[in-house]
Protein backbone atom coordinates (compact mmCIF):
# COMPACT_ATOMS: atom_id res chain seq x y z
CA UNK A 1 0.00 0.00 0.00
CA UNK A 2 1.22 3.46 -0.68
CA UNK A 3 -0.63 7.08 -0.51
CA UNK A 4 -0.59 10.68 -0.98
CA UNK A 5 -1.28 13.57 0.95
CA UNK A 6 -4.91 14.87 0.46
CA UNK A 7 -5.37 17.68 -1.88
CA UNK A 8 -7.36 20.28 0.00
CA UNK A 9 -8.69 23.04 -1.92
CA UNK A 10 -12.09 21.11 -3.63
CA UNK A 11 -15.46 22.35 -3.79
CA UNK A 12 -18.44 22.20 -1.11
CA UNK A 13 -20.44 19.14 -1.44
CA UNK A 14 -24.21 19.33 -0.77
CA UNK A 15 -25.85 16.15 0.64
CA UNK A 16 -29.94 15.72 -0.74
CA UNK A 17 -32.26 13.68 0.12
CA UNK A 18 -33.25 10.63 -3.04
CA UNK A 19 -35.09 7.38 -3.56
CA UNK A 20 -32.80 4.71 -3.86
CA UNK A 21 -35.71 1.88 -5.62
CA UNK A 22 -33.70 2.89 -8.87
CA UNK A 23 -30.12 2.19 -7.26
CA UNK A 24 -30.77 -1.53 -5.62
CA UNK A 25 -31.35 -3.70 -8.30
CA UNK A 26 -33.98 -5.51 -5.81
CA UNK A 27 -36.11 -3.05 -6.41
CA UNK A 28 -36.53 -2.23 -2.50
CA UNK A 29 -38.07 1.19 -1.97
CA UNK A 30 -35.31 2.89 0.13
CA UNK A 31 -34.77 6.11 1.10
CA UNK A 32 -31.87 8.27 1.41
CA UNK A 33 -32.09 11.58 3.73
CA UNK A 34 -28.38 12.84 2.65
CA UNK A 35 -26.88 11.73 -0.33
CA UNK A 36 -23.97 12.74 -2.64
CA UNK A 37 -22.93 11.53 -5.87
CA UNK A 38 -18.78 11.77 -6.29
CA UNK A 39 -18.30 12.68 -10.52
CA UNK A 40 -14.87 13.82 -9.70
CA UNK A 41 -11.78 13.06 -7.60
CA UNK A 42 -11.76 16.24 -6.52
CA UNK A 43 -14.97 15.92 -4.88
CA UNK A 44 -12.97 13.66 -2.16
CA UNK A 45 -11.58 15.86 0.13
CA UNK A 46 -14.58 17.72 0.57
CA UNK A 47 -16.24 14.21 0.64
CA UNK A 48 -13.78 13.55 3.64
CA UNK A 49 -15.02 16.59 5.46
CA UNK A 50 -18.98 16.44 5.30
CA UNK A 51 -18.85 12.70 5.83
CA UNK A 52 -17.07 13.27 9.29
CA UNK A 53 -20.36 14.78 10.04
CA UNK A 54 -21.99 11.57 10.10
CA UNK A 55 -21.49 8.31 12.21
CA UNK A 56 -23.00 6.01 9.80
CA UNK A 57 -21.73 6.27 6.07
CA UNK A 58 -22.50 3.91 3.01
CA UNK A 59 -20.76 4.00 -0.63
CA UNK A 60 -23.23 2.76 -3.19
CA UNK A 61 -22.08 1.03 -6.43
CA UNK A 62 -24.46 -0.01 -8.35
CA UNK A 63 -26.73 -1.61 -5.56
CA UNK A 64 -26.63 -4.79 -6.85
CA UNK A 65 -25.55 -6.57 -3.40
CA UNK A 66 -27.07 -4.67 -0.91
CA UNK A 67 -30.53 -5.02 1.12
CA UNK A 68 -31.31 -1.95 1.78
CA UNK A 69 -33.97 -0.55 4.46
CA UNK A 70 -36.99 1.93 3.72
CA UNK A 71 -34.81 4.88 5.17
CA UNK A 72 -31.28 4.65 4.79
CA UNK A 73 -29.21 6.46 7.69
CA UNK A 74 -26.22 8.44 7.91
CA UNK A 75 -24.99 9.78 4.71
CA UNK A 76 -25.58 7.71 1.19
CA UNK A 77 -22.23 8.05 -0.97
CA UNK A 78 -22.84 7.63 -4.84
CA UNK A 79 -19.93 6.78 -7.00
CA UNK A 80 -19.79 8.09 -10.42
CA UNK A 81 -16.86 8.24 -11.38
CA UNK A 82 -16.09 7.45 -15.15
CA UNK A 83 -13.20 6.06 -17.06
CA UNK A 84 -11.82 3.33 -19.01
CA UNK A 85 -8.36 3.16 -20.85
CA UNK A 86 -5.63 1.20 -22.11
CA UNK A 87 -2.41 1.20 -19.63
CA UNK A 88 -0.22 -0.78 -21.20
CA UNK A 89 -0.45 -2.87 -24.12
CA UNK A 90 2.29 -5.81 -22.64
CA UNK A 91 3.87 -8.85 -24.09
CA UNK A 92 1.84 -10.82 -21.72
CA UNK A 93 -0.80 -8.66 -20.77
CA UNK A 94 -3.26 -5.61 -22.02
CA UNK A 95 -3.54 -3.39 -19.11
CA UNK A 96 -6.91 -2.20 -18.54
CA UNK A 97 -7.99 0.72 -15.78
CA UNK A 98 -11.57 1.68 -15.56
CA UNK A 99 -13.36 3.85 -13.45
CA UNK A 100 -15.24 3.04 -10.56
CA UNK A 101 -18.72 3.85 -11.62
CA UNK A 102 -18.01 2.55 -14.90
CA UNK A 103 -20.72 -0.61 -15.17
CA UNK A 104 -19.32 -4.27 -14.71
CA UNK A 105 -20.77 -5.17 -17.72
CA UNK A 106 -19.95 -2.37 -20.46
CA UNK A 107 -16.02 -3.30 -19.11
CA UNK A 108 -16.36 -6.63 -20.09
CA UNK A 109 -18.18 -5.56 -23.76
CA UNK A 110 -15.50 -2.92 -24.40
CA UNK A 111 -12.97 -5.21 -23.69
CA UNK A 112 -14.07 -7.87 -25.78
CA UNK A 113 -14.55 -5.69 -28.87
CA UNK A 114 -11.06 -4.14 -28.47
CA UNK A 115 -10.14 -7.71 -28.86
CA UNK A 116 -9.14 -7.90 -25.40
CA UNK A 117 -10.11 -11.43 -24.00
CA UNK A 118 -10.05 -12.30 -20.64
CA UNK A 119 -13.29 -11.09 -18.87
CA UNK A 120 -15.70 -12.33 -21.01
CA UNK A 121 -16.79 -14.84 -18.62
CA UNK A 122 -17.94 -12.37 -16.55
CA UNK A 123 -20.10 -10.81 -18.70
CA UNK A 124 -23.41 -9.77 -17.20
CA UNK A 125 -22.75 -9.36 -14.09
CA UNK A 126 -24.89 -6.72 -13.09
CA UNK A 127 -23.41 -3.62 -10.58
CA UNK A 128 -20.04 -0.60 -11.48
CA UNK A 129 -16.45 -1.69 -11.50
CA UNK A 130 -15.85 -0.23 -7.87
CA UNK A 131 -18.05 -3.07 -6.71
CA UNK A 132 -16.38 -5.89 -8.36
CA UNK A 133 -13.17 -6.30 -5.98
CA UNK A 134 -15.87 -5.50 -2.49
CA UNK A 135 -17.57 -9.35 -3.18
CA UNK A 136 -14.70 -10.61 -5.70
CA UNK A 137 -16.98 -11.46 -8.19
CA UNK A 138 -17.01 -14.57 -9.91
CA UNK A 139 -18.99 -16.77 -12.20
CA UNK A 140 -18.05 -19.88 -15.21
CA UNK A 141 -14.65 -20.85 -13.91
CA UNK A 142 -13.15 -17.12 -13.86
CA UNK A 143 -12.75 -14.96 -10.27
CA UNK A 144 -11.87 -11.03 -10.50
CA UNK A 145 -9.31 -11.42 -8.36
CA UNK A 146 -7.31 -13.74 -11.05
CA UNK A 147 -7.58 -10.52 -13.28
CA UNK A 148 -6.97 -8.12 -10.62
CA UNK A 149 -3.78 -5.85 -10.90
CA UNK A 150 -4.28 -2.45 -7.92
CA UNK A 151 -6.97 -0.52 -7.37
CA UNK A 152 -7.01 3.69 -5.93
CA UNK A 153 -8.90 4.14 -3.03
CA UNK A 154 -10.02 7.07 -0.97
CA UNK A 155 -9.61 6.64 2.51
CA UNK A 156 -12.98 8.26 3.68
CA UNK A 157 -11.99 8.93 7.59
CA UNK A 158 -8.34 10.23 6.71
CA UNK A 159 -8.58 11.91 3.56
CA UNK A 160 -6.29 10.46 1.41
CA UNK A 161 -5.56 8.33 -1.38
CA UNK A 162 -4.17 4.93 -0.93
CA UNK A 163 -3.66 2.18 -3.67
CA UNK A 164 -4.17 -1.34 -2.94
CA UNK A 165 -2.18 -4.07 -4.73
CA UNK A 166 -3.74 -7.71 -4.90
CA UNK A 167 -1.90 -8.82 -2.12
CA UNK A 168 -3.44 -6.47 -0.03
CA UNK A 169 -6.98 -7.09 -0.79
CA UNK A 170 -7.75 -10.23 1.04
CA UNK A 171 -9.38 -12.10 -1.88
CA UNK A 172 -11.02 -15.05 -1.37
CA UNK A 173 -14.43 -16.51 -2.10
CA UNK A 174 -16.77 -13.51 -2.66
CA UNK A 175 -14.41 -11.86 -0.61
CA UNK A 176 -12.05 -9.31 0.56
CA UNK A 177 -11.16 -6.91 3.03
CA UNK A 178 -13.48 -4.47 1.78
CA UNK A 179 -16.70 -6.31 3.13
CA UNK A 180 -15.02 -6.46 6.66
CA UNK A 181 -14.13 -2.71 6.48
CA UNK A 182 -16.02 -0.25 8.45
CA UNK A 183 -18.26 0.66 6.13
CA UNK A 184 -17.87 4.01 4.58
CA UNK A 185 -14.27 3.70 5.04
CA UNK A 186 -12.98 3.45 1.53
CA UNK A 187 -14.16 4.82 -1.92
CA UNK A 188 -12.35 2.42 -4.43
CA UNK A 189 -12.07 4.91 -7.16
CA UNK A 190 -10.29 2.77 -10.10
CA UNK A 191 -9.53 -0.58 -10.79
CA UNK A 192 -6.37 -1.86 -12.87
CA UNK A 193 -6.74 -5.00 -14.58
CA UNK A 194 -4.21 -7.58 -16.70
CA UNK A 195 -5.95 -9.37 -19.18
CA UNK A 196 -3.57 -12.38 -20.49
CA UNK A 197 -1.83 -12.35 -23.35
CA UNK A 198 -1.84 -14.74 -25.54
CA UNK A 199 -5.51 -15.20 -24.41
CA UNK A 200 -7.11 -18.60 -23.93
CA UNK A 201 -10.75 -19.54 -23.38
CA UNK A 202 -11.66 -20.62 -20.01
CA UNK A 203 -14.39 -23.15 -20.13
CA UNK A 204 -14.22 -25.39 -16.71
CA UNK A 205 -17.36 -24.58 -16.04
CA UNK A 206 -19.75 -27.16 -17.32
CA UNK A 207 -22.51 -24.69 -18.61
CA UNK A 208 -20.14 -23.52 -21.22
CA UNK A 209 -18.41 -27.14 -22.19
CA UNK A 210 -21.97 -28.30 -22.85
CA UNK A 211 -23.18 -24.83 -24.48
CA UNK A 212 -23.92 -25.72 -28.03
CA UNK A 213 -21.65 -23.16 -29.95
CA UNK A 214 -18.96 -24.53 -27.48
CA UNK A 215 -19.41 -27.94 -27.11
CA UNK A 216 -16.66 -29.63 -29.07
CA UNK A 217 -14.85 -27.33 -30.54
CA UNK A 218 -11.48 -26.28 -30.89
CA UNK A 219 -10.08 -23.92 -27.96
CA UNK A 220 -8.30 -22.54 -31.27
CA UNK A 221 -11.30 -21.70 -33.38
CA UNK A 222 -12.66 -20.21 -30.28
CA UNK A 223 -12.91 -16.07 -29.82
CA UNK A 224 -13.06 -13.57 -26.41
CA UNK A 225 -16.59 -12.79 -28.07
CA UNK A 226 -17.91 -16.14 -28.79
CA UNK A 227 -17.90 -17.37 -25.05
CA UNK A 228 -19.08 -13.74 -24.18
CA UNK A 229 -22.19 -14.48 -26.08
CA UNK A 230 -22.60 -18.27 -24.67
CA UNK A 231 -22.13 -16.49 -21.42
CA UNK A 232 -24.33 -13.95 -21.93
CA UNK A 233 -27.15 -16.68 -23.23
CA UNK A 234 -26.75 -18.83 -20.24
CA UNK A 235 -26.90 -16.30 -17.48
CA UNK A 236 -30.23 -15.03 -19.36
CA UNK A 237 -31.51 -18.41 -19.25
CA UNK A 238 -31.23 -18.82 -15.44
CA UNK A 239 -30.83 -15.34 -13.89
CA UNK A 240 -33.98 -12.59 -14.16
CA UNK A 241 -32.86 -9.31 -15.05
CA UNK A 242 -33.35 -7.24 -12.13
CA UNK A 243 -34.52 -4.61 -14.87
CA UNK A 244 -37.60 -7.32 -14.84
CA UNK A 245 -37.00 -8.89 -11.72
CA UNK A 246 -35.69 -7.45 -9.04
CA UNK A 247 -32.87 -9.61 -7.21
CA UNK A 248 -29.55 -9.41 -6.04
CA UNK A 249 -27.79 -12.68 -8.12
CA UNK A 250 -26.67 -15.22 -5.63
CA UNK A 251 -28.68 -14.49 -2.21
CA UNK A 252 -26.45 -16.91 -0.29
CA UNK A 253 -22.99 -18.23 -0.93
CA UNK A 254 -21.79 -21.80 -1.65
CA UNK A 255 -21.04 -23.29 1.62
CA UNK A 256 -17.73 -24.73 2.22
CA UNK A 257 -17.56 -28.24 4.75
CA UNK A 258 -14.94 -30.34 5.83
CA UNK A 259 -14.43 -34.00 3.96
CA UNK A 260 -16.31 -35.87 6.90
CA UNK A 261 -19.53 -33.67 6.78
CA UNK A 262 -19.64 -34.09 3.25
CA UNK A 263 -19.02 -37.69 3.21
CA UNK A 264 -22.00 -38.07 6.11
CA UNK A 265 -24.01 -35.73 3.92
CA UNK A 266 -23.36 -37.62 0.84
CA UNK A 267 -24.15 -40.89 1.96
CA UNK A 268 -27.77 -39.68 3.21
CA UNK A 269 -28.71 -37.43 0.05
CA UNK A 270 -26.62 -38.95 -3.19
CA UNK A 271 -27.70 -36.21 -4.97
CA UNK A 272 -26.05 -33.31 -3.33
CA UNK A 273 -24.37 -31.57 -6.01
CA UNK A 274 -20.70 -30.79 -4.59
CA UNK A 275 -17.27 -29.58 -5.16
CA UNK A 276 -14.26 -30.52 -3.77
CA UNK A 277 -11.78 -27.90 -3.24
CA UNK A 278 -7.73 -27.45 -3.07
CA UNK A 279 -7.62 -27.77 0.64
CA UNK A 280 -9.45 -31.41 0.80
CA UNK A 281 -12.56 -29.29 1.76
CA UNK A 282 -16.25 -29.23 -0.33
CA UNK A 283 -17.63 -26.84 -1.69
CA UNK A 284 -21.73 -27.30 -1.74
CA UNK A 285 -24.21 -26.39 -4.09
CA UNK A 286 -26.78 -23.90 -2.10
CA UNK A 287 -28.83 -23.57 -5.07
CA UNK A 288 -29.20 -27.68 -5.16
CA UNK A 289 -29.78 -27.48 -1.00
CA UNK A 290 -32.35 -24.93 -1.65
CA UNK A 291 -34.15 -26.35 -4.49
CA UNK A 292 -33.99 -29.97 -2.78
CA UNK A 293 -36.12 -27.91 -0.16
CA UNK A 294 -38.73 -27.35 -2.00
CA UNK A 295 -38.32 -23.62 -1.89
CA UNK A 296 -37.95 -23.12 -6.01
CA UNK A 297 -40.71 -20.83 -7.21
CA UNK A 298 -42.00 -20.37 -4.01
CA UNK A 299 -43.19 -17.08 -2.43
CA UNK A 300 -43.40 -15.80 1.18
CA UNK A 301 -45.39 -12.53 0.86
CA UNK A 302 -43.99 -10.26 -1.76
CA UNK A 303 -40.50 -11.81 -1.72
CA UNK A 304 -39.55 -15.19 -3.71
CA UNK A 305 -37.24 -17.77 -4.54
CA UNK A 306 -36.86 -17.52 -8.43
CA UNK A 307 -37.88 -20.84 -10.63
CA UNK A 308 -35.05 -21.18 -12.65
CA UNK A 309 -32.29 -20.56 -9.93
CA UNK A 310 -32.89 -21.21 -6.44
CA UNK A 311 -30.40 -18.92 -4.98
CA UNK A 312 -31.56 -16.05 -6.28
CA UNK A 313 -34.19 -14.12 -4.12
CA UNK A 314 -36.60 -12.07 -6.25
CA UNK A 315 -39.15 -9.04 -5.69
CA UNK A 316 -42.09 -10.19 -6.60
CA UNK A 317 -43.36 -6.25 -6.62
CA UNK A 318 -43.31 -3.86 -3.26
CA UNK A 319 -41.13 -5.95 -1.08
CA UNK A 320 -39.14 -4.37 1.43
CA UNK A 321 -36.30 -5.86 3.29
CA UNK A 322 -37.75 -7.49 5.98
CA UNK A 323 -39.62 -9.71 3.39
CA UNK A 324 -36.61 -10.81 1.58
CA UNK A 325 -34.76 -10.87 5.20
CA UNK A 326 -38.02 -13.39 6.42
CA UNK A 327 -37.86 -15.31 3.35
CA UNK A 328 -34.08 -15.57 4.17
CA UNK A 329 -34.17 -16.56 7.58
CA UNK A 330 -37.20 -19.24 6.47
CA UNK A 331 -34.46 -20.88 4.11
CA UNK A 332 -31.86 -21.01 6.31
CA UNK A 333 -33.98 -22.60 9.06
CA UNK A 334 -34.78 -25.54 6.46
CA UNK A 335 -31.61 -26.29 5.23
CA UNK A 336 -30.20 -25.96 8.58
CA UNK A 337 -32.35 -28.48 9.51
CA UNK A 338 -32.77 -30.72 6.72
CA UNK A 339 -29.04 -30.73 6.16
CA UNK A 340 -27.33 -29.47 9.22
CA UNK A 341 -25.37 -26.56 7.28
CA UNK A 342 -25.78 -22.40 7.70
CA UNK A 343 -26.31 -20.35 4.53
CA UNK A 344 -24.46 -16.95 4.82
CA UNK A 345 -26.11 -14.44 2.68
CA UNK A 346 -24.02 -13.20 -0.04
CA UNK A 347 -25.32 -9.29 0.05
CA UNK A 348 -24.73 -6.31 2.38
CA UNK A 349 -27.45 -5.84 4.43
CA UNK A 350 -27.39 -2.77 6.05
CA UNK A 351 -29.55 -1.93 8.88
CA UNK A 352 -32.07 0.43 9.35
N1 LIG B 1 -28.85 -26.30 -8.57
C1 LIG B 1 -30.04 -26.92 -8.35
N2 LIG B 1 -31.17 -26.14 -8.29
C2 LIG B 1 -31.13 -24.79 -8.43
C3 LIG B 1 -29.91 -24.16 -8.65
C4 LIG B 1 -28.76 -24.94 -8.72
O1 LIG B 1 -30.12 -28.13 -8.22
O2 LIG B 1 -32.19 -24.17 -8.35
C5 LIG B 1 -27.63 -27.13 -8.67
C6 LIG B 1 -27.42 -27.65 -10.08
O3 LIG B 1 -26.87 -28.93 -10.00
C7 LIG B 1 -26.37 -26.72 -10.64
C8 LIG B 1 -25.55 -26.39 -9.41
O4 LIG B 1 -26.50 -26.38 -8.34
O5 LIG B 1 -25.61 -27.35 -11.61
C9 LIG B 1 -24.84 -25.08 -9.49
O6 LIG B 1 -25.74 -24.06 -9.93
P1 LIG B 1 -25.23 -22.89 -10.90
O7 LIG B 1 -24.43 -23.47 -11.98
O8 LIG B 1 -26.41 -22.06 -11.28
O9 LIG B 1 -24.23 -22.08 -9.99
P2 LIG B 1 -24.30 -21.63 -8.46
O10 LIG B 1 -23.26 -22.36 -7.71
O11 LIG B 1 -25.70 -21.73 -7.96
C10 LIG B 1 -22.51 -19.77 -8.70
C11 LIG B 1 -22.38 -18.33 -8.32
C12 LIG B 1 -23.09 -17.44 -9.34
C13 LIG B 1 -22.46 -17.68 -10.70
C14 LIG B 1 -22.62 -19.17 -11.05
C15 LIG B 1 -21.94 -19.53 -12.33
C16 LIG B 1 -22.21 -18.21 -5.91
C17 LIG B 1 -22.89 -17.86 -4.62
N3 LIG B 1 -22.94 -18.09 -7.01
O12 LIG B 1 -23.89 -20.10 -8.59
O13 LIG B 1 -22.82 -16.09 -8.97
O14 LIG B 1 -23.08 -16.90 -11.70
O15 LIG B 1 -22.02 -19.99 -9.99
O16 LIG B 1 -20.57 -19.51 -12.17
O17 LIG B 1 -21.05 -18.57 -5.89
C18 LIG B 1 -23.65 -14.25 -7.71
O18 LIG B 1 -22.67 -14.36 -6.99
O19 LIG B 1 -24.52 -13.35 -7.50
C19 LIG B 1 -23.86 -15.19 -8.81
C20 LIG B 1 -24.95 -15.19 -9.55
Amino acid sequence: MSSMPPNLASPALVPAPVSLREHNTLGLAARAAHCVTIGDPAQLPALTRLAARYDRRLVLGGGSNVVLPPEVPGLVIRVALPGLRLVQAREDAWIVEAGAGHGWHDLVQACVQNGWGGLENLALIPGQVGAAPVQNIGAYGLELAERFVQLQAWDIEQGRRVTFEAADCGFAYRDSVFKHARPGRWLILSVRLALPRPWRPLLRYPDLLEHPDLAGRDPAALSPGRIFQAVCQVRQAKLPDPRVLGNAGSFFKNPVVDAATHARLRTAFPQLVSYAQPDGRYKLAAGWLIDSCGWKGRSLGPAGVHDRQALVLVNRGGAGAHDILALAAAIQREVQARYGVALEPEPVVVSG
